[in-house]
Order: C-alpha cells, then sequence, then structure tokens
C-alpha cells in the first residue's frame, strides 16, 4: 500500500519519500543555508539533491547507483569506503554541510544490517571530520543498536550540538534515527 509519504512525493515531483526527511530536519535545525557548499553521500535517486537545490545551496553528491543527471548538480559514482570515491569528495574542498543517508542492502538478518549501517555511519562521519569547514553541520543517518550511544558519543565530542531524531516520514517500524550535529568544533 502506498502511503501519505509516497503519495505526496510523486504529487510534488520530487524522486523519493524520502525527501520529508530532510525537509523536516531542515526546517527544525535550519542546516542548510543559501550558498553554503553541501556533501550528499548516497544520494540516489536525488530527492535530497532536489531540495538542496531548491535551497539555493552548492550539492555534490555520491551513491555507488548512477542518478538520472540534474542540472547544476555535481555527482560522484562510488562507494564511500573507496579511497578514490574519498580522494574525488577532497578534491572539491570543503563543505559547510556533510549530509548522509546511506544505507545498506537490508539482508533480514537485523544484527547484521545494524552492523553494516553503523559501519557506514563511520565512514559519512570520517569523512565529515575531513572535510567539514568550522562551524559546519552534519546529519547521519543510523540504525539504533548496541553501538549506537558510543557513536553519539563520539560525535559529541566534535559538534556544539548533537541529537538523535526520528522525522515523520521514517516509517514507525524502522530503526532508523538521525544524528543531526550542529557547529564542527575543528
Ligand atoms: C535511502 S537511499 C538514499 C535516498 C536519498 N537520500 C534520496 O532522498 O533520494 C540510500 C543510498 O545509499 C547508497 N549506498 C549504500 N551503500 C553505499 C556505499 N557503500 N557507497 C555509496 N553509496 C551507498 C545506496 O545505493 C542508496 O542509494
Amino acid at each position: 500500500m502506498i502511503d501519505k509519504f509516497a503519495r505526496r512525493s510523486r504529487e510534488e515531483g520530487y524522486r523519493a519519500r524520502s525527501v520529508y526527511k530532510l525537509i523536516f530536519l531542515n526546517r527544525k535545525y535550519r542546516l542548510i543555508k543559501r550558498n553554503d557548499k553541501v556533501l550528499d553521500l548516497g544520494c540516489y535517486p536525488g530527492s535530497w539533491l532536489q531540495v538542496i537545490k531548491n535551497l539555493n545551496a552548492n550539492v555534490v553528491g555520491v551513491d555507488k547507483k548512477q542518478i538520472i543527471s540534474m542540472p547544476g548538480v555535481r555527482f560522484i559514482l562510488g562507494k564511500v569506503e573507496d579511497e578514490k570515491t574519498v580522494g574525488k569528495i577532497k578534491s572539491y574542498g570543503k563543505f559547510d554541510v556533510v549530509l548522509s543517508d546511506l544505507a545498506p542492502n537490508t539482508s533480514g538478518n537485523k544484527q547484521l544490517d545494524q552492523e553494516r549501517s553503523l559501519e557506514l555511519s563511520q565512514i559519512a562521519f570520517n569523512v565529515a571530520k575531513d572535510v567539514l569547514n568550522h562551524k559546519g553541520n552534519f546529519v547521519c543517518k543510523i540504525f539504533q543498536g548496541r553501538e549506537f550511544e558510543e557513536f553519539l558519543n563520539q560525535i559529541k565530542k566534535y559538534f556544539h550540538f548533537v541529537k538523535a531524531t526520528k522525522p515523520e516520514a521514517s516509517k514507525k517500524k524502522s530503526r532508523e534515527m538521525y544524528v543531526v550535529a550542529l557547529g564542527y568544533k575543528i
């Protein structure tokens, strides 16, 4: 059955229902400002790219799946764990905002999926530490699991404000949360 966010995203011309997660997070935490440079990790099919562009920010998207190109959007095809991909990201210089909606292909094994999600979140955090500007913002999807608190505590050392939140558009049965980290201290 098609849910209200999926229906709305089709009506409003967005590429995925997950668009409403970023819209919610951005309204609540004012993550992205006009002219900001934004890195979107795990950007396929591109609904977050659409929002970032609508906010008049500059964006570089990264995914292991090829997106349908979008005017004004730069895209890197590759896996975030590959050095080559990270090298290409760094060639764009520093960013004001790093977003990660990276998600593993679910295997049905809850623990394995949580571990893989944590790995991807950790990679996103490492990339953010490398490329964020001072006072920059970081958002990262993560599945709640055993090492969730530890990951959150790590992030707290580097940002002035850190909160884990679940947007309305995130399905109730899903264990995903979004970590919002504002004001990079380095
Ligand atoms: C939930 S989707 C992102 C949806 C996107 N935010 C949007 O609104 O259009 C998660 C994405 O993470 C990507 N992904 C998962 N593992 C990855 C990896 N190791 N490297 C790059 N991309 C990866 C998947 O290909 C998938 O497109």
